[in-house]
Formats: structure tokens, C-alpha cells, sequence
């Protein structure tokens, strides 16, 4: 494929490295990590061979979810730095040939936004039409059975006289989607933001947006499956509505209008490829979507294997699949896949540089850094601190550790900083940058040789067996033998010579097995160095 020759889909084949702003490099010593701290480590992430970075969100916010509540969409939170520091960051970021990618929220604001200060203000105030507002029904309830993310009801009353709706917390009201004015201001934050270099967004709640006109009940939920619904309730009506893939055919030709053309990167929180699919239309609406359904898979060679393939049908053509293990949201897979297990994160991260298509990193993947347990009286996601058995999503947005100095590199000495470090302490960027066996040092090898082997474009991709836990597929030039087993197992006979090995030996045990664990990638036979697939 020649696609993006002209650097039309840059995204595809390329490595993505979503960077949790407030943890990754505080450069001012006030515990948060900040935009000067990007600026300050860009280099660390050229040598690891990143092409684009997303922020978390930089956006002004009172902070009751971290940014996804967002008060200005053209600002940046003084917390973060401010729009100098982010044009700074893209230009340096552009010196690198890397590109940024912000956090964009379209399915709600803050109730601190301007808009919702003033629809607040009366049910004839301008802004009014924005939000989603109902009426009690005649017994004074609320108007229908939806409950927002913590399982409480989606509806907070006020004293206007209406209920609005809040998919997520009471200080994050829905946008309405059916007001032809919130497509209009949306356009505009698009324009906003690719004017001046941003690459794109990473879409928060891509699936939501639009909600029932008719505000319908949710059905119950008769599935275990959290993509789903939860609470015992299926996302039938308040998400997912047809109505939303209008909104992305609208973006699609904004991000298109640009050069090099910008990216829309969607959080579908959908459960089957062919939903995943549906937020690609005809190739003409997102150009990728998250894929859940492999990140909450186990690691489970067969099932892996059977997501990805059903995923590569059902995209449009010429539309790639993006992958990743670990976010903000969901935790790390260095824990939730591997259980710690050295092996088992450095197979992952084989399996996550050598798909087709564009991969996302966490910060700290690269290290293998894997959830830290915060004690609950040092949380800090208001989200769902209260919330019994809740998720701790700040397990997995704990400070990058950088060095063993005091601070680990995060910040300076005696700063305490906004969520504890690692305890005892994890091993660091400095531990394992200069160790050819380290986890870091491999995830750079992968990530070297996927842009020389696989190149730009979409690798073309077969799967060629799973047997006894070994999984066998060829990507482009390359196949790539991985044994998800504690049991060393024969080399299959479709693996040619091998390029790189995940054993911290560096070479297989024997010539011909594959250790526990272990995966390789070897060049196809009949195959020469990254030709066939551009
Ligand atoms: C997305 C974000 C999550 C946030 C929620 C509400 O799922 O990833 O962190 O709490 O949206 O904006």
C-alpha cells in the first residue's frame, strides 16, 4: 500500500504514547506533572521511537474527573502550563517528527463551563437548549431509569424546576446533541486546535454524544459483559444512537480539510468488532476506535487472536485497527495481563509492536511498570473515591519513576507528589535504559523494528495457527511465534530466522524452542527487510 506515502494516514503503523500529563514530569516542583515537563523529556520519547504523543486532558477544569470536566475548550489548565507552553511543545514535538494529539470531551462539560452557568440561569437563558433538561414526571420522579457511571440515577434536580442529565458525575452535565448550536461550537474547537498543529484527538465517550429523543428506560442488562451496561442496566438509550455517526462524517471532513490530515481517535466503549466498525462508517467517520474487547481480554492467546482477526474484517476498507493493554481507566496489563510476570509483559508488548495497524502505549509500559496501590487516604480520583469496591483508577496514573533520586525524576526533592510514587520503590527509566536485557531496552528494539519491518501502511496480516498456546502469525515480512504457556514448545515451521526474541538472554534457550513465555519475531522465509506491505 503506498497510502501514506504522502503522509495522508501517518497514523498507520504508528506508535502512539498516551502520556498522563499530571504524572509523567513535573518541572516546576509542585508535585503535577506539567507541559514544560513533556518539553523537557521529549527526547527520551524520540529515542524510544514514539510517533505521536495524547495528552490526558490540558484543558481548564475544576478538576472533579482529572479534565474530563471541562470548563474552556480553547484554554489550558494553569495547573499544566499555558497555550505558549503547548505551541512549544507541538513545534519541539514537530522538531522530533512527533506529533500531539489532545483529549477532547464532547459529551459533557463542567457545570463551571460558561454554558451551563448561564442554561442553569432560567429556563429561557440561551444556553438552556444545550444540555439535556426534563421535566419530573407527575409524581415529581425522575424522568426515567438511567444511572450515571457510579450507579447512582443519571438525573440531578435543580431548582430551575427540570432535572439535567449526567452520564458521569452530577458536575458533568451531558451536552445535547440534538442542538444544531453545540455542532457549531464543536466545529469550531476542532479548527481551534488543528490551527495550530494539533495531530488530532483521542474522542472521550465517543459512543455517547446523542441520547434518546424520547428518553426511553434502559432495558435490563442479561450480560456480564461491562461493555455492555452495568448496574443491571443494557447502554440501549443513552448511548450509541444512531444519530452520533453524523456528528463524526461532520469532523471526518474538518480532519480531512487539513494537511497532513488530522486524526479522530475514538473511546468506543462498544463490545464486538462489528459495533467498532459501525464508528468507522464507510470509512468516513473516525478513522480508529479504541478496541476494548482486546484490551479486556486475558491473555489468552486464542481469544487475542480471534478479536484481532474478527476486527480486521469488519473495518471498512482501508481503515486500520488501533490496540493497546493499559489506560487511565482501565489499569495497567503489566498487572492485569501479566500479573507482574516480566515474561509475560514482555511477550505483551511483542504482541502489541507487531500487530498491524497503530498501537498505543501507556507511560510505563515501556518499563513494564505495572499498578501501584494507593492507600485509599492518598487517592485523589473524586470520580470514585466513595464508591464501595470501586475502581481506583489512580492506581494506574501514579508518577513516571525516572531515576532513584529523591523525587524519582518526577519532581524535585522533599516535593510530595500529587499521588505517591511506587512502594517499594519499581525499576526506573535510568535502571533500564542502558541494559540491553531490560524491558525498556526491548520495548525500544520492538518498537525499531517495527518501523523498519513493518514501515508505514497497514501490514498485511494472517493468522496462522494457535496451538497448544503457542500463537503463530504473519505480519507483513515478519512471523511472529508466541508460546502464552509456562512450557517451553516447539518453534513453529512457518518461523523463519529470528530477528529479535523477547528472553532476557536475548537468544532462544535452544535453537528450534521457544521458552515459556518467550515470543519471537523471525523474517518470513523468501521474504528481504520491509517490501512487501508498502
Ligand atoms: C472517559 C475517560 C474517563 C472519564 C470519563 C468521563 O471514560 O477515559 O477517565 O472519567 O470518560 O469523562
Amino acid at each position: 500500500m503506498t497510502e501514506n506515502a504522502d503522509g495522508r494516514r501517518w497514523w498507520h503503523g504508528a506508535v502512539i504514547y498516551q502520556l498522563y500529563v499530571r504524572s509523567w514530569r513535573d518541572s516546576n516542583d509542585d508535585g503535577y506533572g506539567d507541559l514544560r515537563g513533556i518539553i523537557e523529556r521529549l527526547d527520551y520519547l524520540s529515542w524510544l521511537g514514539v510517533d505521536a504523543v495524547w495528552l490526558s486532558p490540558t484543558m481548564p477544569s475544576p478538576d472533579d474527573d482529572w479534565g474530563y470536566d471541562v470548563s474552556d475548550y480553547t484554554g489550558v489548565h494553569p495547573d499544566l502550563g499555558t497555550l505558549a507552553d503547548l505551541d512549544e511543545l507541538i513545534e519541539q514535538a514537530d522538531q522530533r517528527g512527533m506529533r500531539v494529539l489532545l483529549d477532547l470531551v464532547p459529551n459533557h462539560t463542567s457545570s463551571a463551563h460558561p454554558w451551563f452557568a448561564d442554561a442553569a440561569s432560567g429556563r429561557e437563558a440561551e444556553h438552556r437548549r444545550y444540555y439535556v433538561w426534563a421535566d419530573p414526571q407527575p409524581d415529581g420522579g425522575r424522568p426515567n431509569n438511567w444511572l450515571d457511571f457510579t450507579g447512582r440515577p443519571a438525573w440531578q434536580w435543580h431548582d430551575s424546576g427540570q432535572y439535567y442529565l449526567h452520564n458521569f458525575l452530577p458536575g458533568q452535565p451531558d451536552l445535547n446533541w440534538w442542538e444544531p448550536a453545540v455542532h457549531q461550537e464543536f466545529a469550531r474547537i476542532l479548527e481551534f486546535w488543528f490551527e495550530r498543529g494539533v495531530a488530532g484527538f483521542r474522542i472521550d465517550v465517543a459512543n455517547g454524544l446523542y441520547k434518546d429523543a424520547e428518553l426511553r428506560d434502559n432495558p435490563p442488562l442479561d450480560s456480564d459483559n461491562p461493555l455492555e451496561g452495568v448496574f443491571g442496566m443494557r447502554f440501549v438509550y443513552n448511548s450509541n444512537r444512531p444519530e452520533t455517526h453524523g456528528v463524526y462524517r461532520d469532523w471526518r471532513k474538518i480532519a480531512e480539510s487539513y494537511s497532513p490530515e488530522r486524526l479522530l481517535l475514538g473511546e468506543t466503549w462498544v463490545p464486538d468488532a462489528q459495533r467498532l466498525a459501525a464508528y468507522y462508517g464507510d470509512n468516513d467517520e473516525l478513522q480508529l476506535g479504541f478496541n476494548f474487547p482486546f484490551a479486556l481480554a486475558d491473555l489468552d492467546p486464542a481469544r487475542l487472536a480471534t478479536i484481532v482477526e474478527q476486527t480486521l474484517a469488519a473495518l471498512p476498507s482501508g481503515a486500520g485497527p488501533v490496540w493497546m493493554g493499559s489506560n487511565h481507566d482501565l489499569g495497567r496489563f503489566p498487572s492485569r495481563w501479566c500479573g507482574g510476570d516480566e515474561r509475560k509483559i514482555r511477550l505483551a508488548l511483542l504482541v502489541l509492536a507487531t500487530l498491524p495497524g497503530t498501537t498505543v502505549l501507556y507511560y510505563g509500559d515501556e518499563i513494564g511498570m505495572t499498578d501501584v496501590d494507593v492507600p485509599p487516604a492518598l487517592r485523589r480520583d473524586h470520580a470514585t473515591l466513595d464508591l464501595e469496591g470501586g475502581a481506583d483508577r489512580d492506581r494506574a496514573r501514579t508518577p513516571m519513576p525516572w531515576d532513584g533520586s529523591p523525587g524519582s525524576g518526577f519532581t524535585g526533592p522533599g516535593v510530595t507528589p500529587w499521588l505517591p510514587m511506587a512502594d517499594p520503590p519499581v525499576s526506573t527509566v535510568a535502571d533500564q535504559r542502558d541494559k540491553p536485557e531490560s524491558t525498556l531496552s526491548l520495548c525500544r528494539r520492538l518498537l525499531a523494528l517495527r518501523r523498519t519491518e513493518l514501515g508505514r501502511g497497514l501490514a498485511d496480516f494472517e493468522n496462522l495457527a494457535v496451538t497448544e498456546g503457542v500463537w503463530t502469525y504473519r505480519t507483513g515480512p515478519l512471523v511472529v511465534a508466541a508460546n502464552f504457556t509456562d512450557r517451553p514448545a516447539d518453534m513453529p515451521a512457518e518461523a523463519g530466522e529470528v530477528l529479535l526474541t523477547t528472553s532476557a538472554e536475548q537468544a532462544p534457550p535452544s535453537p528450534g524452542v521457544l521458552g515459556p513465555w518467550e515470543g519471537v519475531v523471525t523474517r518470513r522465509s523468501g521474504s528481504a527487510a520491509g517490501h512487501d506491505q508498502l
